[in-house]
């Protein structure tokens, strides 16, 4: 007896002690995970102060918002997978706004309808910018069926969870290009959506899922049907960091850019044959700046039970050649431009007319220039030329 009793102690006393250990380490570990949340401040609604999920938020636009929602002094939790967004802008935010109950990073994804359902269970939010989306209309050419994933059943996981959790508030992230191509110019809101590629259709697909729910449930909702966005930050703490493998679908902006560092050779436009006045396409550029004022101008005027869209835009066209010559002038560099064939789902012509917004929610453009707004994102790219990755300094 004593002998099997000295025995079986320091076995059971080891157990025991493992135990603590393991879950000491579990404690530890969860504690460390990205969507642990030990401050109790994001599952509480708080009088006075409203906590807005923005989906998306380590991405160029997402991050630009996050950072504008901070500084207005909104509670933000940013929902992203990473799978295009940069952790680097989330540590940007975390720095700048490191107070208990101002910003928490989830890492998930929108895909997972348990996650997703999980996030808005132990999180009280008051409304939802949902910017997280696949979005390059290029790659929805190639690969429609990731596109109808990510942008339209990925809107209807948020729209379950939100009406599962009574979050009434949506600010949806939509495009022109659910407009397809127009016979008039500009487009307004009531300018029939045709889309023509699989982008456009999923965002499409997913306003309409949106329009319906919203019928019979007392939401407020705000869809933002934005047009090209560019610029970045004015005070260059964030920027444009699309993946390099991501370049050859890439925004014109990133591609001059490129062009200007020597990452590529130069420039290829595709298409200079178009019924425009110089041959090239014509866009409706806003800065990222003006864009993210639009969306905080939304969440103040959304109100239950009422819809509305909105274009963003200048309202002013420019053409690929004009683009060119601006970002050649701010960035300095000499850009080599090739004219090839046109590309396939490309517009000839796309402007907004802006009037219902800037009457209804008192919002107009007042930053974008496009010279001024390629300038303050050359000087992103420039100190950042491997995006959020290890800082560098341009030589030339
Ligand atoms: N950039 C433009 O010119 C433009 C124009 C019109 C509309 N939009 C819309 O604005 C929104 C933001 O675009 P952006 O240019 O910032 O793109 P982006 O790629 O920089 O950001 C999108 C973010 O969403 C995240 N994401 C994608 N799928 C996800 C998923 N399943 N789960 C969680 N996170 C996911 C990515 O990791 C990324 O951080 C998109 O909805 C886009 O369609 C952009």
């Amino acid at each position: 007896m004593d002998y099997s009793d000295s025995r079986h102690k320091p076995h059971f006393l080891g157990k025991v002690l493992m135990a603590a250990i393991l879950t000491a380490l579990c404690i530890f570990i969860l504690k460390q995970s990205p969507g642990f949340s030990g401050d109790s401040m994001f599952s509480r609604h708080e009088p006075g102060v409203t906590h807005v999920l923005v989906t998306g938020g380590a991405g160029y636009i997402g991050s630009h918002a996050a950072l504008r929602l901070l500084k207005e002094s909104y509670r933000v939790t940013i929902v992203d997978n990473l799978s295009r967004g940069n952790i680097g802008a989330i540590k940007v935010l975390q720095e700048l706004f490191p107070e208990p109950g101002r910003l928490q990073f989830i890492y998930a994804d929108l895909g997972d309808a348990k996650a997703v359902n999980q996030i808005f269970a132990q999180n009280a939010f008051d409304a939802v910018m949902h910017f997280a989306a696949v979005a390059y209309v290029g790659e929805s050419t190639l690969e429609p069926l990731r596109y109808y994933h990510n942008i339209t059943a990925n809107t209807l996981v948020i729209l379950e969870a939100m009406a599962a959790h009574g979050v009434k508030t949506l600010i949806y992230s939509s495009t022109c290009a659910t407009y397809g191509e127009p016979e008039k110019m500009p487009i307004t809101e009531e300018t029939p959506q045709f889309p023509i590629n699989p982008y456009g259709k999923a965002k499409k697909m997913a306003e309409d899922i949106i329009l319906d729910f919203s019928k019979n449930a007392d939401m407020a909702v705000m869809i933002l049907r934005y047009f090209n966005v560019i610029g970045s930050d004015p005070e260059g703490r964030l920027g444009e960091a699309p993946r390099p493998e991501l370049r050859e679908h890439g925004r014109i902006s990133g591609a001059c850019f490129d062009a200007a560092l020597g990452i590529i050779p130069g420039l290829k436009v595709k298409g200079a044959d178009y019924p425009t006045a110089d041959g090239t396409c014509v866009r409706d550029y806003i800065d990222v700046t003006d864009l993210v004022d639009a969306h905080v101008k939304a969440l103040d005027m959304a109100r239950p039970n009422k819809v509305s869209i909105y274009n963003v835009g200048t309202g002013k066209g420019r053409s690929v050649k004009e683009f060119v010559e601006a970002c050649k002038k701010a960035t300095g560099a000499n850009i080599k431009v090739e004219y090839l064939d046109r590309r396939p789902g490309d517009y000839a012509e796309v402007y907004s007319d802006p009037s219902k917004i800037n009457r209804e929610l008192n919002w107009t453009a007042q930053y974008t220039d496009l010279q001024e707004s390629l300038s303050i994102a050359w000087k992103w790219q420039k100190s950042h030329r491997n995006g959020y990755g290890s800082p560098s300094v341009m030589t030339a």
